[in-house]
């Protein structure tokens, strides 16, 4: 019987990013009451009742720790507009929110503004997921507005055609 070879990562990545989804930008404040921030494409909705969502990081990456320590996140699902958010989130040197019109939101969570929607969440539980965590998270509180949304799919940035 034959085994099958294992893929390398280019095309492992390349696979995963055939999946088109979503940017958001994930919102924490670390132990030091520092804002800390970053974009992900891997949260996905879970559960509506009771209303759960899920998302996962890269351990290592800088704000790993503020993220792993945290009691609560927001998340800022991006509109179609806000890509140079997305770029600042996930390559921006320093801090990242500087000259951003940030809101402090309940639990001192660092908001930002004119995105799609945004959910303030409790992390509840937490995964080992091979070199990401997987955090769970249940909402408790939310906005919406109806924006066109910003995509990603093969590593590049995308704009929503409906069918
Ligand atoms: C569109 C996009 C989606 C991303 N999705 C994720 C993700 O789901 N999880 C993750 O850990 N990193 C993701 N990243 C990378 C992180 O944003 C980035 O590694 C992090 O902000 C880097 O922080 P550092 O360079 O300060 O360590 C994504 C980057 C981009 C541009």
């Amino acid at each position: 019987m034959s085994t099958p070879t294992l893929p390398g990562e280019p095309e492992l990545r390349a696979a995963f990013g055939a999946f088109a989804t979503g940017v958001c930008v994930l919102t924490t404040r670390d132990a030091e009451g520092c804002p800390q921030g970053m974009t992900v494409s891997s949260f996905a909705a879970v559960s509506l009742a009771p209303p759960l969502v899920l998302w996962c990081a890269q351990r290592g990456v800088q704000p790993f720790a503020a993220f792993e320590a945290a009691a609560h996140f927001a998340v800022h699902v991006l509109s179609a507009d806000q890509q140079h958010l997305s770029d600042r989130f996930a390559w921006g040197e320093g801090n990242r929110f500087a000259g951003l019109a940030v809101e402090q939101g309940p639990n001192g969570l660092p908001l930002l503004p004119g995105c799609s929607a945004r959910l303030l969440c409790e992390t509840v539980e937490r995964h080992a997921g091979g070199d990401h965590v997987i955090f769970l998270g249940r909402v408790f509180g939310l906005s919406h507005q109806p924006f066109e949304p910003l995509l990603y799919h093969g590593g590049a940035y995308g704009r929503l055609l409906r069918a």
